[in-house]
């Protein structure tokens, strides 16, 4: 079979690897990929919001089975294009992407269905907006509707703050369009769980739970980035809130989008917080969460082409999606001065040595090849990911790993999984 990953990141790499299993597969083409995708699949430079690029090529290989990764492309409605031409692709329709497309769809959406999620206003006039938080109850969180490269969220402890983050999305524009509405909503606070879930619009699949480290410094110090790392499981997600999940917030949304007319067919990923009173949804995303892909398909113990496929066929519920009962963990290592500026083309050094090592997968997210060596060409450059019997064998083969690869100027947090293991 000939397969296609739209995207080129960290997410993406662990994708394609895992893809890779299934003996059918025989080539993967990365659109457009990255200097480490390259050792696992064949890159081609078509950039992942060039959907008019992507269905051509797509079409003149004869793909079999397409994956469309990251959230621009799918808002866009690559995966409806595809699908036109008859290529089955993962991924949501632009329909149902909407659920991360847009927040105030999605708040509304929630409301309409009884989710359980913060209260919230919305606003498309900002001098109605600039009255509001000058009287709402602080802390309060000021979010952008649109897509928003994940910076469009700003916490506000102060009247001040409240203020300036109205003014620098509706009047300032700092999202460009995506911010000519927002939403104002209530602070919640508890522990935060990914959980990224399979569903062919009718059944879901839950995977693993995990836990992201949002902040870029040690002590969850420092400005939020894409996601410095993670793990799973996550200690907090219990039976028991798995089960109150399920019954209150997956099936419902699940059941939502398709009364809607707008069917789920992909992964959607819940970003929950479990707050005293009870699991609240914090956002959906239309697609796999980046680093959190890096340690749920390693203890995927099902073939992922398979459950793929009955995404997009329907027949989720007849297919097996089990997981490993062991535990995993991804430390990023990013580039000095993420998530502000910082320098490209340093090279890269260690990977030869540890990439391989027993239970160890160095995921690639913003490498580059340079006169035929790794460079780094982005913030976060690698994903360091180590299974093992329980969380703390994984941290500990991740971090022996990590230690010894680097470049000039790279960081990485040396407190992913510290809270986990202290909840365990
Ligand atoms: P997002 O970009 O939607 O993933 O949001 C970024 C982060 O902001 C989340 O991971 C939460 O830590 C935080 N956040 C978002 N909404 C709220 C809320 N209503 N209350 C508290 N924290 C929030
Ligand atoms: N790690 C959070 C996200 O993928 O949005």
């Amino acid at each position: 079979m000939k397969l296609m990953v739209v995207g080129g990141g960290g997410r993406e790499h662990a994708i394609i690897k895992k893809l890779k299993e299934n003996p059918a597969v025989e080539t993967i083409f990365a659109l457009p990929g990255n200097g480490g995708i390259a050792a696992d699949a064949t890159c081609v430079p078509i950039g992942a919001t060039d959907l008019d690029a992507i269905v051509e090529f797509a079409k003149n290989e004869a793909i079999d089975f397409a994956v469309v990764a990251p959230d621009d492309p799918l808002v866009l409605g690559c995966v409806d294009r595809l699908l036109e031409i008859g290529i089955p692709a993962f991924g949501p329709k632009a329909n149902a992407a909407i659920l991360e497309g847009s927040k105030v769809f999605s708040k509304n959406l929630m409301k309409k269905y009884h989710i359980p999620t913060a209260a919230y206003e919305v606003f498309d006039d900002a001098a109605k907006a600039l009255a509001y938080v000058k009287e709402a109850e602080l802390p309060l969180v000021v979010k952008a509707d649109g897509l928003a490269l994940g910076k469009g969220v700003l916490i506000c402890e102060t009247r001040e703050q409240a203020i300036d983050a109205v003014d620098s999305i509706m009047n300032d524009h700092k999202f460009g369009k995506s911010g000519d509405q927002i939403v104002v909503e209530e602070f919640l606070t508890g522990p935060e769980v990914s959980v990224l879930c399979f569903t062919d619009g009718e059944s879901l699949a839950p995977m693993v739970s995990s836990m992201d480290h949002k902040r870029a410094l040690d002590g969850d110090k420092g400005l939020n980035t894409g996601g410095m790392g993670t793990v799973a499981p996550n200690p907090y997600y219990t039976d028991d809130v798995a089960a109150t999940c399920m019954e209150t917030i997956f099936l419902p949304t699940i059941r939502a989008m398709q009364s809607e007319g707008r069917p789920f067919q992909g992964c959607l990923y819940f970003g929950l917080m479990l707050t005293p009173k009870g699991p609240k949804v914090i956002e959906y995303n239309c697609r796999f969460g980046d680093p959190e892909t890096q340690v749920v398909l390693p203890l995927l113990e099902s073939d992922l082409l398979t459950v793929m496929q009955a995404c997009v066929n329907g027949t989720l519920a007849e297919t097996d999606v089990r997981f490993s009962k062991g535990a995993a963990a991804c430390v990023i290592i990013a580039s000095g001065g993420y998530p502000e500026s910082y320098e490209k083309g340093f090279v890269l050094h260690g990977l030869d040595e540890n990439g391989g090592a027993e239970g160890v997968i160095v995921y690639h997210a913003g490498t580059k090849l340079q006169d035929g060596k790794l460079v780094n060409a982005g913030g976060r450059v690698l994903g360091v990911t180590a299974t093992g019997d329980d969380l703390r064998a994984a941290l500990d083969k991740a971090y022996a790993a990590v230690e010894t690869i680097g470049f000039d100027g790279s960081f990485f947090r040396h407190d992913i999984g510290a809270r986990a293991l202290a909840a365990n």
